[in-house]
């Protein structure tokens, strides 16, 4: 088994009649289902790594359901928004992000 060549190993359980919303990630359109959890969206779209920690580990979502923290992203300029834990929005723009440096900057 292993991963599908060139696309994602999760898949929508959402009715595919459901409502389009278009989303940015890191400048990469992405849709998604209005209703949509943004964790969701955005691992079936195939982007497994939403953050890096310190010595630029790459993290993504684990728990889904807000306790781990792995899957921060950026939002419409917010940082540290918990994806598993937000609904989707059209023209939503997410970045990924970098743990800061020991001077306290952003690595990425
Ligand atoms: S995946 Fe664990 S808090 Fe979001």
């Amino acid at each position: 088994m292993g991963f599908p060549k060139g696309g994602s190993m999760f898949k929508s359980t959402m009715p595919e009649n459901g409502r389009i919303v278009h989303l940015q990630f890191d400048g990469e359109a992405i849709t998604a289902f209005d209703g949509d959890n943004l964790a969701a969206a955005l691992l079936r779209a195939g982007k497994v790594q939403f953050r890096t920690a310190a010595k630029n580990d790459p993290r993504g979502p684990y728990c889904m359901m807000g306790v781990c923290f792995e899957c921060l992203v950026e939002i419409d300029g917010r940082p540290n928004q918990q994806a598993c834990q937000i609904i989707v929005r059209d023209g939503m723009t997410i970045h990924r992000q970098s743990a800061p440096d020991s001077a306290g900057k952003a690595s990425g």
